[in-house]
């Protein structure tokens, strides 16, 4: 197989794929090292989707009131319902000061408070004095366009500091050794279809969430977990893939993001009644609650017949009783999208919301490193030599079973400066790299091949609108046995049906249909992990809710899940420990208690 496409191979000490904050950061993190290193990315850095983050970064800095990294340590083990390693939760929020003044000192253009300090503004489940005291205005914010400032900052860093670019390439697989070690990664250039091998000491999953494995995301039509698909064909597992976060705030019909900054500077939801029933359901922090919440909230209202508009099918949130500064100012990205998307004017008229799929708490297992973990010998914590995720691709797992907003930027520094750290201290640079089989890309290539001449009877767009429409009705916000087995019985036919998928361009130079085509194959390998995984949780916790299954069962469910899935679709499940213990005596862990806001 090696023979019918050409090759190009390429030796770095590092191989990044993904340019979006994550990737950036450990691309030139690396590189500042002195590891000669590469970033791969299907898309131009500044496209990445990390442009579309709204609110914020979180980081208790403490410019708008009072705060501690402790606070917001507890108030994350909260937010993800006990499932969160509290080791990696500790090590992400006591980074998080150094990690913002960091990206202030790189050059984002953060808003401002009156004396001059980065601006910060509430987010759900923020909160003082270990969840006793008044909210945290703990969110770093850029107007409501934080993601876009950190992403063009980012970039211009690893620029700066040389690293190489491969722009417009797209990554099929990971090589990886008999041993069990990867080796780097296989790529297309999608403007020519030559095939490269990047040779690696060390390759980065930096790759994003799968938002598009369901009908409607705030996610972008990239976000196809092209990490994830080739973890599993590699033979590795993904971690709590049943913890799927929808956002309280997606423009109804649209699915674009209306951020949470808009609740955190005073919006409110409202019902058919005029009601803002977030006071019902969470007395304490109300519209501020964790986003689980305020989506299982919203879906009630609307089932019990108190949704907005003809059909009664979604929620109004007001913006309309802020002063048009605070929105000229601090949501100007908003007000324009829900002009654009939704037709209304926000210093007017309320803008129709409905809970979205935004974000994916699973994804492949790393530690705090950013090292990816896999069962092996019964030690469930074995670190893949050679392999890294970082970003909505992992699952470190630092938000348990439900992301605090504002959580996921911070993320994507901390634990892309993280895996450049442990880089940077276990891998020598310049040192040679080890012998490959001359076949070491035939597995790659023969899937590459099958599916760009495949010739069944469907059309890709016809599966992956069945994958969309099954995880939309079947893995939803709240969930039941009986509707998740039906969705893993309908995925796995969906998934067997890619046997028959037809391609109809046969080129290799800007093939998009193909292109696609690879991504629906790593998409319907997440979207099965999905359901597996949530069908055997035979509880609720964070996003998971289990209508048969309404409270959190920490006897036998404070476990992540493992979901491996073969080429033949199926699917075999296994778990790791939770790690309770905190990284140093700094603070304290959390015990589990009864999760109210
Ligand atoms: O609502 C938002 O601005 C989204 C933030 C996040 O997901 O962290």
């Amino acid at each position: 197989m090696s023979n019918a496409y050409k090759i190009t191979e390429h030796l770095y000490d590092m191989v990044v794929v993904g340019a979006g904050g994550a990737g950036l950061r450990a691309t030139f993190g690396l590189a500042a090292k002195g590891l000669n290193t590469a970033c791969i990315t299907k898309v131009f850095p500044t496209r990445s989707h990390t442009v579309a983050a709204q609110g914020g970064i979180s980081a208790a800095l403490g410019n708008m009131g009072e705060d501690d990294w402790r606070y917001h340590f507890y108030d994350t083990v909260k937010g993800g319902d006990w499932l969160g390693d509290q080791d990696a939760i500790e090590y992400m929020c006591k980074q998080a000061p150094a990690a913002v003044i960091e990206l202030e000192h790189q050059g984002v253009p953060f808003s401002r408070t009156a004396e001059g300090k980065i601006y910060q503004r509430p987010f759900g489940g923020m909160t003082t004095q270990f969840g006793e005291g008044p909210p945290a205005q703990r969110t770093c914010a850029a107007a409501d366009r934080t993601g876009h400032a950190m992403l063009h900052t980012l970039y211009q860093q690893a620029l700066k500091h040389e690293a190489r670019f491969f722009i417009e390439y797209f990554a099929l697989d990971l090589i990886m050794d008999s041993d069990g070690a990867c080796r780097g990664v296989l790529a297309m250039d999608m403007a020519t279809g030559e095939m490269h091998l990047f040779r690696g000491h060390g390759t980065v999953l930096a790759t994003g969430g799968y938002g598009r494995a369901y009908f409607s995301c705030t996610s972008a039509h990239t976000c196809t977990g092209d990490g994830g698909g080739m973890a599993l064909r590699a033979g590795l597992p993904l971690q709590d893939m049943e913890f799927v976060q929808f956002h309280p705030t997606g423009i109804y019909g649209a699915g674009c993001l209306i951020t949470e900054g808009v609740r955190g500077e005073g919006g409110i939801l409202r019902n058919s009644n005029g009601e803002r029933f977030m006071e019902r359901y969470a007395p304490h922090y109300k519209d501020l609650a964790s986003r689980d919440v305020v989506s299982r909230a919203m879906t009630i209202e609307i089932r019990e017949g108190r949704g907005v508009g003809d059909r009664k099918d979604h929620i109004f949130l007001h913006l309309d009783h802020l002063d048009p500064k605070v929105i000229h100012e601090k949501l100007p990205g908003i007000a324009e999208s829900a002009r654009i998307f939704a037709g209304v004017d926000v210093t007017k008229q309320p803008i129709p919301v409905l809970p979205t799929v935004h974000y994916n708490m699973g994804g492949i297992p790393t530690n705090y490193h950013g090292e990816v973990l896999t069962l092996k010998d019964g030690n469930p914590d074995h670190v893949v030599p050679g392999l890294y995720a970082i970003g909505e691709a992992a699952c470190v797992s630092v938000h348990g079973g439900n992301r605090l907003g504002s959580n996921s930027l911070l993320d994507l520094v901390v634990f892309g400066r993280s895996v450049a750290n442990r880089c940077g201290e276990t891998v020598a640079a310049n040192a040679a790299h080890p012998r490959l089989p001359a076949d070491a890309c035939d597995r790659s290539l023969g899937n590459f091949d099958r599916i760009r001449n495949a010739n069944g009877s469907l059309p890709t767009a016809q599966i992956r609108d069945a994958m969309q429409r099954d995880m939309q009705g079947h893995a939803a916000v709240f969930r039941t046995g009986a509707t998740l087995a039906e969705g893993v019985d309908k995925i796995t036919r969906i998934a067997k049906s890619f046997a028959d998928v037809k391609v109809s361009d046969r080129s290799l130079v800007w093939n998009t249909d193909l292109i696609e085509t690879l991504e629906l194959q790593n998409l319907l390998g997440q979207a099965q992990a999905t359901l597996a995984s949530a069908v055997n949780r035979t509880e609720s916790r964070g996003a998971h809710a289990r209508e048969d299954f309404p409270d959190r069962d920490d006897v036998n469910w404070r476990k992540h899940s493992l979901c491996w899935v073969d080429e033949r679709c199926n699917t075999r499940l296994d778990y790791r420990p939770v790690h309770v213990n905190t990284l140093t005596d700094e603070v304290q862990p959390v015990p589990p208690k009864a999760r109210v806001y």
